[in-house]
């Protein structure tokens, strides 16, 4: 099976069994997977998870690509898509047990606000309509106005319930971007969120 997911028809929803060698496993999103540190490192970690990244850049998902088959993983692919079009259209409802948004594109400038995939109902309705009941959304950032925005616009949402998430609460990969700007001494914010 091909490192590198591609829709038979973009058109139609896809069910797990057309994705993973076996769809009985729990399946884990990153939505903007980049490289795919997290992703690899993920899938190596816990094998009796499958795990899905999502991607729009080609050189991105290609590096992806090598390092899954470098790791020799079989429970991770990727997918060239946008996000919100993957876990609105794409993929069947109720299928996944985590939903991972880390490092997202900051959008910092005040007119691209709107832009921000947390500042968009469709994205947190499509969030809500991709998880299992009880599933998780997982977001990190290193950018502490998207932080806060994140906070302010999921704490609005009565669908959303925030749950503690301490450093040590269990093995979470560092991401390639993450690696990044915690050599440059910025701090990463995180926040975790369980869907009613
Ligand atoms: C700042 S990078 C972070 C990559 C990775 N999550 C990490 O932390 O190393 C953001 C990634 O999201 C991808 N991306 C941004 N918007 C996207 C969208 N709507 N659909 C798919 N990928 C997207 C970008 O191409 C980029 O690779």
């Amino acid at each position: 099976m091909s490192p590198i997911f591609v829709p038979t028809d973009y058109f139609r929803v896809h069910e797990l069994s057309e994705i993973f060698e076996d769809p009985t496993k729990p399946l884990e999103i990153d939505l903007g997977s980049g490289d795919g540190d997290f992703l690899v490192e993920m899938a190596a970690r816990f094998p009796e998870r499958n795990f899905l990244g999502v991607e729009r850049l080609i050189g991105r998902i290609d590096k992806t690509a090598k390092r899954i088959e470098t790791r020799g993983v079989t429970n991770a692919r990727v997918l060239r898509l946008e996000s919100l079009y993957t876990i609105e259209w794409l993929l069947p409802a109720h299928c996944a047990s985590r939903l991972h948004l880390l490092c997202p594109d900051p959008w910092p400038k005040k007119k691209h606000e709107d832009r921000r995939l947390v500042n968009k109902a469709d994205f947190l309705n499509a969030v809500q309509r991709v998880l299992i009941p009880e599933g998780e959304f997982l977001l990190k950032t290193d950018d502490a106005p998207y932080f806060a925005n994140a906070l302010e616009s999921l704490g609005k949402r009565t669908d959303f319930h925030q749950l503690d998430w301490s450093e040590d609460a269990f093995f979470y990969a560092r991401t390639g971007f993450e690696d990044q700007w915690l050599n440059l001494g910025k701090v990463i914010h995180r926040a975790r969120w369980r869907i009613k």
